[in-house]
């Protein structure tokens, strides 16, 4: 890969800028600083400032989504991306969440630069199982169990059923539900057809990741392997 280009991907300075990086002395490659913009190297022997380039084979992190903030890059109001590092938001291809949380859902929430990734993940054809933990406002009815899982539990305004769903009753008002699919705002309207509106949600298991096991504080992330979700 050429330096401007790699300079440009990872988020340091826009290829306008290279020349002075370069003129700095700021961007070594295999412990030589690199003077012309297009000699190439692979990003793993370039140091930019004295550090390694991040995510050098594109980023894939598991965040832990406070509530109150939206997965949007242009909504009003505290976006999930101004709690993320800025070098990160220069990367081109840019970073996006995979999938999306409501603004008053916390929990586990994939984030990529790598387009394939996200579309592989969020493809309805994947049925990538994710589990919600919630409260609710009134107790949700046993019934919800049966019909939950029946795979013919019709939501308003949709023409097809929901796919099976496994719901476990911790409580009267509590409780998780595992989903193979993802409708706009479907646990909520899943319990609130049943009489249950949600109070609390969170998204605490995306496929083998569990939010329990990655130790991550709401606004923290780790690095995960995408081959854990092949
Ligand atoms: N279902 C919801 O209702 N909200 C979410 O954020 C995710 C699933």
């Amino acid at each position: 890969m050429r330096i401007d280009a790699l300079l440009s991907r990872f988020g340091y300075c826009s290829r306008r800028e290279v020349a002075q990086w370069l003129k700095r002395g700021r961007v070594t490659h295999l412990g030589e600083p690199v003077k012309a913009a297009n000699e190439k190297a692979e990003p793993e022997d370039v140091l930019v400032d004295g550090a390694p380039v991040e995510f050098p084979r594109g980023l894939y992190v598991a965040f832990n989504k406070p509530l109150g903030c939206t997965c949007s890059h242009k909504e009003a109001g505290e976006l999930v991306y101004d709690l993320l590092p800025a070098q990160w938001l220069r990367r081109n291809p840019v970073v996006n969440t995979v999938g999306r949380l409501d603004k008053d859902t916390s929990g586990l929430l994939l984030l990529t630069d790598d387009g394939a990734f996200e579309h592989a993940q969020t493809s309805p054809k994947r049925h990538v199982p994710k589990v919600y933990a919630f409260t609710t406002a009134a107790p949700v009815p046993g019934e919800a169990v049966a019909l939950f899982a029946s795979g013919e539990m019709m939501l308003q305004g949709e023409r097809t059923p929901c796919l099976p769903a496994e719901l476990v009753l911790t409580g009267a008002c509590s409780g998780r539900l595992t989903l193979h699919e993802g409708r706009y705002h479907q646990v909520r309207r899943m319990l609130a057809a049943v009489g249950a509106p949600v109070e609390t949600l969170e998204r605490i298991e995306i496929g083998p990741l569990r939010l329990q096991d990655l130790n991550l504080q709401p606004g923290e992330w780790v690095e995960i392997d995408p081959a854990m979700f092949a």
